[in-house]
């Protein structure tokens, strides 16, 4: 950077890094690359026809809401639809509680902003969304690090910090098939934890855009309906949903459910971030939505991920050589895999890229720098026979970095 704007750059921003996924992804680009990395839906599934007919639906019955600057809490047919899915989850929250964002990721942002003083400590899963920890960079939070296990957050963990007088500003959790590891949170520490926060006075931030996507069994109960059935109304959990997963990602749009507390708080800053979420987004994301697209379409993706999550099931077990391990998740986009101690994913990275492969590394996930034997794995984007494909490129760039290392 030349010198001109060198010492202007603000403390918070100067020691901002790019995403080591955004990056990959440019890389990934290539097309003899197969792509584990990135945490795209599959496009063959966009509803292309359904959001062709809404937008000429939007704006033939509602052209004003479709083009002029809007609410900063949002359109409010969307806020209502929002708030009747809410309900159906459990929760016990009115349309006035529902702020429209542009993706959740806005919504981790406006919740930073809030609630993070530099230096302020905040508990996050470790690994966690990287997203998030991007969100929250020029906050520069102190993070408290919760492990994880197949069950998701370690609440035991989180109990023993708490007890030992940590006052975290909120903690961070993806309660349902985890982006980074695939983990869901176990309904019994679900429970656990919606009573910890009680006891403690610890907001929640339940981020849950991979809930609908399970293979198996039902739709989990999330901590925000735990924390209305214990409550009578939002007290402890902020809820993000989002639309870029069921729907399409380039729409942008998402909500927080929040607490009447800080609702309020939540709208003025949105208002000085963009007056309001994209007019016309709201709108066709309502027509699309208003005559029940979602039921309809979130069977189809459910379908489809299933087999995808099946087929990288299926060829880790036939290709991984012995030593590493990876976890079955019940649904969302990803798998997380650990390779033995001392190796290096960062290092495989090169030799899988080589072999025409991709994956993102572990290690950005964990705010501690931990974490550089593991790795991330996306099955939502590639079709079966890539899935096939990329696993057998994977398994042989391991062996070839077990031959550098001997
Ligand atoms: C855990 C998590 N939170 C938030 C987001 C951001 O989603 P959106 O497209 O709604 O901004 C993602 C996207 O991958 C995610 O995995």
């Amino acid at each position: 950077m030349d010198g001109l704007w060198s010492g202007r750059i603000a403390t918070g921003a100067a020691s901002i890094r790019s995403s080591a996924i955004r990056d990959l992804l440019k890389l990934t680009a290539q097309s003899r690359i197969i792509s584990f990395a990135g945490g795209l839906p599959a496009p063959e599934l966009f509803p292309v026809e359904e959001i062709a007919a809404a937008s000429e639906l939007a704006l033939v019955e509602a052209p004003l809401a479709t083009l002029q600057y809007g609410l900063t809490e949002g359109y409010g047919p969307l806020r209502e639809l929002v708030t009747s899915w809410l309900t159906r989850l459990g929760m016990h929250a009115t349309t006035d509680q529902i702020l429209i964002s542009a993706g959740s990721q806005q919504g981790l942002d406006l919740i930073g902003q809030l609630l993070i003083d530099p230096g302020a400590p905040v508990a996050v899963e470790e690994p966690t969304y990287l997203g998030a920890l991007q969100a929250w960079q020029t906050c520069r939070p102190n993070y408290l690090c919760v492990p994880i296990d197949q069950d998701g957050l370690d609440v035991a963990a989180l109990e023993r910090m708490l007890a030992n007088g940590a006052r975290p500003r909120f903690l961070y959790v993806i309660s349902c098939f985890q982006n980074p590891t695939g983990v869901t949170l176990a309904t019994e520490r679900r429970r656990q934890l919606i009573e910890l926060a009680a006891r403690y006075s610890l907001p929640i931030v339940e981020d849950d855009p991979y809930g609908d996507l399970f293979y198996e069994g039902e739709r989990v109960t999330p901590l925000a309906a735990l924390d209305c059935e214990l409550h009578g109304e939002l007290r402890h959990v902020i809820y993000l949903g989002t639309l870029s997963k069921l729907l399409a990602p380039g729409l942008r749009v998402g909500w927080v459910a929040a607490p009447r507390a800080i609702f309020s708080q939540l709208v003025m800053l949105k208002q000085g971030f963009d007056l309001n979420t994209g007019s016309t987004a709201q709108a066709l994301a309502y027509y699309a939505c208003r005559d029940g697209l979602l039921d309809r379409h979130a069977p189809r993706i459910r379908a489809l991920y299933h087999e995808r999550r099946d087929a990288m099931l299926r060829a880790l077990e036939r290709d991984m050589p012995k030593g590493i391990e990876w976890t079955r998740p019940r649904g969302g986009m990803f798998l997380w895999l650990t390779l033995p101690e001392g190796y290096d994913a960062q290092l495989l990275l090169k030799h899988a890229l080589d072999a025409g492969v991709a994956f993102v590394p572990g290690q950005s996930f964990h705010p501690s720098g931990r974490g550089a034997n593991t790795m991330r794995l996306n099955f939502s984007h590639s079709s079966t026979a890539q899935i096939d494909d990329g696993v057998q490129r994977l398994a042989s760039a391991i062996r070839a970095m077990e031959s550098d290392r001997a």
